[in-house]
């Protein structure tokens, strides 16, 4: 089992750069499939996540090539609709290969994705947006069938903003005839990066970043070159490492229109931001933190997926915090974690009390999902002695070389 462990106590200083983001590189890369010409995608980061988003890629039948961080993606040759079990079990996102397969080939069957430890993520939304664009819907044997025959756009409101299902619904619509419009879509940047990726390759679609999204079908997209945009959530975890360790860290290649919401909560913890030309330099101060209430929110809200990260810099900040979670309904996984280093934490329902304190104690904790594990690391940057984190490859599968960067900023890492 992997495991990384790091001894706390030490501020984290220097530059670290910002990789691409892998929310935004996985549905471009399933709307890659909508392609008949060659796709280049730069800034792409090297993760697990995006290792299997290849691999379903290519049991399509598409050509998936790595240079760097340039991936080169051709699928002029894909005529398979089918994504096995074995697929959707190691990713959720895989499912987002249903919308171009869809939109494509008017025909795709997806194995059902099922639950994650964050929470049972139904796909119905999707299938509902599926259904109003014209496409018939079975569920059976554990998959998702869609079948499209005389398709015409259609107006579609989401119950709920939710980003796999606009990103899903956009990809569908993108090649069905006539107009379709999205309302209540989610209006995440990785959703506005998907658009600019579609139009570029010939789509038309207008909206995204709003709640209203526009898309007219198109008969077929070409090739295209495209940046992935930064990785917002990695820039917020290395602006709370910053935070969490006392610490003063300059960080590169981020979009400050998407960190807005953590910017705005770290200020009023009391954390000093200088925004400067090509990044933002963090400076955490010694014990002069206020405490803060956290509710998740649909972008531009607090991001669901920072909400592990700040639990920890809160568990270190004196008097009490509260946290919200709206967005899944078991987010709290790494509270169990964060109170056998000490921190004082209760939980009811979808809400956590902090009483935040001057200490934490390494020990040995588990890393459950991603950004739980990213906030075991961030406690461990504070504890007092050693922390173990074993199942270390959640982490790696959303944080490019972590272990490399945290090094360079002076983290004490043992092994
Ligand atoms: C994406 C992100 C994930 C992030 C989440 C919320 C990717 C690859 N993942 O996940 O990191 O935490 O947005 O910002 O981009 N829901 C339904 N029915 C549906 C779809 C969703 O009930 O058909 C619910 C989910 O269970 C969840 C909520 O809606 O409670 C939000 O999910 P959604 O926005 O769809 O998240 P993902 O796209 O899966």
């Amino acid at each position: 089992m992997n495991s990384l462990t790091l001894k706390g106590g030490r501020p984290l200083k220097g530059q670290v750069k910002i990789s691409g983001s892998k929310n935004a590189t996985l549905p471009i890369m399933a709307a890659s499939l909508m392609s008949s010409g060659e796709v280049i995608l730069s800034g792409v980061p090297e993760l697990e996540d995006i290792n299997v988003m290849s691999d379903a890629l290519r049991i399509l039948g598409a050509k998936v090539k790595r240079e760097a961080d340039i991936l080169i993606i051709d699928s002029a040759n894909v005529s398979a609709v089918e994504i096995p079990e074995h697929i959707s079990r190691k990713m959720r996102a895989s499912n987002l290969v249903m919308g171009a397969l869809l939109g494509r080939f008017k025909h795709a069957r997806v194995a059902y994705p099922g639950g994650c430890a964050i929470g049972i993520r139904p796909m119905d939304l999707h299938l509902k947006g599926f259904r109003n664009l014209g496409y018939e819907l079975i569920e059976e044997y554990g998959f998702m069938e869609g079948n499209g025959h005389s398709t015409i756009g259609k107006e579609i409101l989401l119950d709920f903003p939710s980003v796999g299902a606009t990103e899903n619904i956009i990809m569908a619509a993108a090649l069905t005839p006539g107009v379709t419009i999205i309302r209540n879509a989610a209006r995440e940047p990785e959703i506005v990066d998907m658009q600019n990726f579609l139009n570029r390759m010939g789509a038309k679609i207008r909206g995204a970043g709003l709640d209203t999204i526009c898309i007219e079908g198109v008969d077929r997209l070409g090739g295209v070159e495209h940046g992935v945009i930064p990785d917002r959530i990695e820039a917020g975890t290395f602006m709370v490492a910053a935070a969490i360790s006392r610490g003063d860290i300059y960080i590169e290649n981020i979009v400050l229109e998407h960190i807005l919401p953590l910017i705005a909560k770290l200020k009023e913890m009391g954390l000093e931001i200088l925004l400067c030309s090509s990044g933002i330099r963090v400076v955490g101060n010694n014990n002069n933190y206020r405490p803060a209430d956290i509710k998740t929110m649909p972008y531009p809200g607090f991001p669901t997926d920072m909400q592990a990260q700040m639990m920890a810099l809160l568990s270190t900040v004196r008097g009490t915090s509260i946290v919200v979670e709206t967005i899944f309904e078991n987010r709290f996984m790494h509270v169990q974690e964060l109170r056998r280093m000490g921190a004082d934490i209760k939980t009811e329902g979808k809400i956590a009390i902090i009483k935040g304190k001057n200490s934490l104690e390494g020990t040995n904790v588990e890393a459950t999902d991603l950004r739980a594990g990213a906030a075991l690391i961030l406690a461990a940057l504070f504890a007092d002695g050693e922390t173990r984190i074993a199942k270390i490859e959640h982490i790696n599968r959303g944080y490019e070389k972590i272990h490399q960067k945290l090094l360079g900023l002076g983290a004490d890492i043992i092994s």
